[in-house]
């Protein structure tokens, strides 16, 4: 399969062995600058903070079971009201957290390869991923938890619209940083066109919403190392998704919400979800 991200085009093989490799990248191919940020490149863009928008999809989800990565001081966490799992190698919580809530003081490599068998025994009906801001983080933060997924679950991605490709760049310079996470967007769409994706244009980051997610799918899985060889490296974001060209405002959100919580006790295929949902987005 082609896979084409901001010009960088390379051709993708469903490798037979699934094992990641998680040594990639193996080295940075480019330094970043180490020049003091300008004050134009910290400026983020959207207006709806993506608090409020956790917030939102939390009260209509209504999730039996909420998994975050990256805590930091629990601002994210704290909009879960159910039982709730977060994960952080460093966290600093300075929210208040609900009683049902479970800290891991650990990597989200850690936390799936040690803990999750014994944590999770049932779907995680709701995930925030906002770890590290690297691609390869992200896209195996991303496939941990499509493993726990059910039919009505959802993901929703931080970070996914850098305003300035400062705020882009792998090595951090800039206080607002989202790194290289929007080319989740790209590989997602190209390598897995069975999922659905909404973009949301939140304050500062912006979020991707997925669902449609399928825990047998191997696809990623026979995948990511060429995708992380081919792309761990700084590439400057394509204008429209500084722009945010065809990122929906917040307010589009609910209905798509209602259906995925009336699937969540279904015995549906991840298909009808995809297809009810994209129904909704075409009315868009
Ligand atoms: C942007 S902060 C999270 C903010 C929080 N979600 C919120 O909205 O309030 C990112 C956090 O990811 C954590 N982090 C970094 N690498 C990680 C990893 N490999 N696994 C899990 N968390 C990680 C950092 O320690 C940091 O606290």
């Amino acid at each position: 399969m082609n896979i084409a991200v901001a010009g960088e085009t390379f051709s993708i093989t469903v490798e037979p062995a699934s094992n990641i490799d998680l040594s990639l990248p193996v080295a940075e191919s480019e330094e970043g600058s180490t020049t003091p940020a300008q004050p134009e490149e910290e400026i983020p863009r959207g207006t709806t903070p993506y608090l409020e928008t956790l917030a939102t999809i939390h009260r209509v989800l209504e999730p039996a079971m909420y998994l975050e990565i990256g805590v930091w001081q629990g601002n994210s966490l704290a909009q879960a009201h159910c039982p709730a799992i977060g994960i952080d190698p460093l966290p600093d919580i300075k929210a208040t957290l609900a009683p049902e809530v479970q800290l891991f003081s650990m990597t989200s490599d850690q936390f799936f390869s040690e803990r999750a068998h014994q944590v999770l025994s049932g779907p995680v009906d709701m995930a925030f991923i906002d770890g590290m801001h690297l691609l390869e983080f992200v896209l195996r933060d991303f496939m941990y938890v499509e493993r726990h997924a059910g039919p009505g679950s959802l993901i929703v991605l931080d970070d996914a619209f850098p305003a300035h490709p400062a705020q882009a760049a792998r090595k951090r310079r800039t206080g607002t940083w989202m790194g290289d996470v929007w080319k989740l967007y790209p590989v997602l769409s190209q390598v897995r066109p069975d999922l659905f994706l909404l973009p949301i244009n939140t304050w500062p980051a912006g979020l991707l919403l997925v669902a449609g997610l399928d825990p047998t799918n191997g696809t990623l899985w026979h995948t990511y190392n060429q995708i992380v060889r081919h792309l761990s490296i700084n590439l400057d974001p394509p204008q429209e998704v500084l722009d945010r060209v065809g990122v929906y405002p917040p307010t589009v959100i609910e209905p798509f919400l209602h259906v995925l919580k009336s699937l969540r006790h279904a015995a549906a295929p991840p298909a009808q979800a995809v297809t009810e949902l994209r129904a909704i987005a075409s009315r868009l």
